[in-house]
C-alpha cells in the first residue's frame, strides 16, 4: 500500500493506473476510520478497481463552533485498517496543498462549490456552510484523483444525495455508488464521533435506531401519514431523558421535500444531541 502526501504525486499515479486499463475507485473519509469506512473500502474493490481512500479531515465543512480542532486523529491506526483492506494507496493531503489560497488558509479560499437545492434542508439547515465545505473538498478530490467510481455511505443519506446531485450538474464522469449503514449489534450507526458518547450515553443512543425502527415497522403496517410517521419517532426518542432532539423528518428521497403522503422511497430522518455529541441516523421507508 502506498501512502501518498501531495497532490502532484496523486495526480501522476492516478493517471498512470488508469493509463493502465485499470479502473480507479475512491473513497472519501475524514479518517478515524471503523467497520462502516471499511464496507465503503470492500465495496470500491470489487470489480478489480484500484482503490484509494482519502484521509483528510477538511476544516471548511465544520461550523465554528464544531468538533474540528478535537475530531480523532489517527494517522497510523487508520493506514493499518486500510493495509489490512488491501486498500492501493492512501491520499492523505497537507491542508497547504488542499487550500493554498491566501496566507489566511483555508479561511481565505474564495472558489465554491455549492449545491443549492437538497443542501438546504435538514443538515444543511442546521449547519450554515456544511455541504459547502463538503462539496468543495468532494470536488477537489474528484479533480486531483478523477476516479471512475466513488463510493459513499447511507448513513449519511443526505450527503450521498448532495454529491450524487453535484456530480451530474458538474458532469463529472463518476458512478457515485452507496453503501448501507454499517451498525454495531445493538443497532448504533457507527460513526468517528461515537467514541465521544460517555458510558451513559452510549446505552441511550440505541434510541435512534429504535425509533427509525418502530417509524419504519408502522410504515410497513401501512401507516402513510407523515405527521404520525414523526410523531412515532418523537415518542420513542422522548424516552431516552439523555437525548436532546434536532430533527425527526419524513422526506421524499430523491427531493429531501417534506411529503404529503409518506410512498416507498421516502426517508425518515433524525439528528439528536447526547451532551455535546450529535449524532444523525436514516432509515428508507
Ligand atoms: P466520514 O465521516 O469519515 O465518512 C466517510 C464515508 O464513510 C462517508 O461516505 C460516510 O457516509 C461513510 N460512513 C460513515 N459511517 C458509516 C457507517 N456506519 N456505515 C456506512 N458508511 C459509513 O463523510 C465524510 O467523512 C466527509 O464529509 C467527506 C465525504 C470525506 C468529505 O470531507
Amino acid at each position: 500500500m502506498k501512502i501518498i502526501r501531495h497532490i502532484s504525486e496523486m495526480q501522476q499515479i492516478a493517471a498512470a493506473i488508469k493509463r493502465s486499463g485499470c479502473r480507479l475507485a475512491l473513497v472519501p473519509t475524514m479518517g478515524a476510520l471503523h467497520a462502516g469506512h471499511a464496507a465503503l473500502m470492500r465495496r470500491a474493490g470489487e470489480g478489480g478497481a484500484a482503490v484509494v481512500v482519502s484521509i483528510y479531515v477538511n476544516p471548511t465543512q465544520f461550523g465554528p463552533h464544531e468538533d474540528f480542532h478535537r475530531y480523532p486523529r489517527d494517522f497510523a491506526r487508520d493506514a493499518g485498517l486500510c493495509a489490512a483492506e488491501l486498500v492501493d494507496i492512501v491520499f492523505a493531503p497537507f491542508d497547504v496543498e488542499m487550500y493554498p489560497a491566501s496566507s489566511a488558509g483555508y479561511a481565505g479560499a474564495s472558489t465554491w462549490v455549492e449545491e443549492l437545492a437538497l443542501a438546504k434542508h435538514l443538515e444543511g439547515e442546521r449547519r450554515p456552510g456544511h455541504f459547502r465545505g463538503v462539496c468543495t473538498v468532494v470536488a477537489k478530490l474528484f479533480n486531483i484523483v478523477q476516479p471512475d467510481l466513488a463510493v459513499f455511505g447511507q448513513k449519511d443519506y443526505q450527503q450521498l444525495a448532495v454529491i450524487t446531485r453535484m456530480a451530474r450538474d458538474l458532469c463529472f464522469p463518476i458512478d457515485i455508488i452507496p453503501v448501507p449503514t454499517v451498525r454495531e449489534p445493538d443497532g448504533l450507526a457507527l460513526s468517528s464521533r461515537n467514541r465521544y458518547l460517555s458510558p451513559a450515553d452510549r446505552a441511550q443512543a440505541t434510541a435512534l435506531w429504535k425509533a427509525l425502527t418502530a417509524a419504519k415497522d408502522l410504515f410497513a403496517k401501512g401507516e402513510r401519514n407523515p405527521a404520525r410517521l414523526q410523531a412515532s419517532l418523537r415518542h420513542t426518542l422522548e424516552q431516552s431523558p439523555a437525548l436532546r432532539l434536532d430533527y425527526a423528518e419524513i422526506v421524499a428521497g430523491e427531493t429531501l421535500e417534506p411529503v404529503v403522503e409518506a410512498q416507498p422511497g421516502a426517508v425518515a430522518l433524525v439528528a439528536a444531541y447526547f451532551g455535546q455529541t450529535r449524532l444523525i441516523d436514516n432509515v428508507l421507508l
